[in-house]
């Protein structure tokens, strides 16, 4: 903040009751933040009501494919399927929790949260990858299959608001 000559307040919260009132931001970033550690059908409402509509929601987190082939106990990716694809929710992966749905689920929870998917990105690693905490083995598993997804979604405007900055007609299911 120094550096750049900008000076705004930080605050640390949960991201499922996230202390702000509905609408008060037009962008939530999350990189293998909150959308990778919380429930993802407690943050998704909730960053939709802290969002005004037509704000920007933008997350990356594992691919569910990483989820469904990533060994227990993080020993990297592997070509055979090690976890049940129906059924991903609450993954137990070593000392961590992390949340994963099936894809038809996130599409819900978006739908239902009020977000409308805009974008969903699943880059692929380059030749000659450079990363600092994956190995070279799952570099290359990272070249035949999404390793990360990254989404965008848009809040929903409701009919009949458009041109209207702030909605404050109800909090979305
Ligand atoms: C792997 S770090 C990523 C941090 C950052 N995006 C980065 O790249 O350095 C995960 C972050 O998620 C945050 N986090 C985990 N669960 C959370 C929750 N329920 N609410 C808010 N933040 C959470 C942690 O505090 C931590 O800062």
């Amino acid at each position: 903040m120094d550096a750049a000559g900008v000076d705004f307040p930080l605050v640390a919260a949960p991201a499922e009751a996230i202390p702000f009132p509905e609408a008060s931001f037009d962008l939530v970033l999350s990189d293998y933040g909150a959308t990778t550690f919380a429930d993802p059908f407690r943050v998704t409402p909730e960053v939709a009501r802290v969002l005004r509509p037509g704000g920007i929601f933008v997350f990356a987190h594992a691919s569910p494919f990483r989820s469904i082939a990533e060994t227990l106990a993080r020993r990297g990716m592997t070509r055979r399927l090690v976890r049940d694809y129906f059924g991903l929710h609450r993954l137990r992966i070593t000392d961590t929790i992390e949340f994963q749905l099936t894809y038809s689920q996130w599409f819900r929870v978006f739908e239902e949260s009020g977000f409308v998917v805009e974008r969903l990105v699943e880059p692929t690693a380059p030749k000659r990858p450079i990363s600092s905490y994956l190995s070279m083995r799952d570099q290359e598993w990272a070249r035949h299959w999404p390793i990360e997804a990254i989404w965008k979604l848009r809040r929903r405007v409701p009919s009949g608001s458009l041109g209207k900055t702030r909605d404050r007609s109800r909090r979305p299911k």
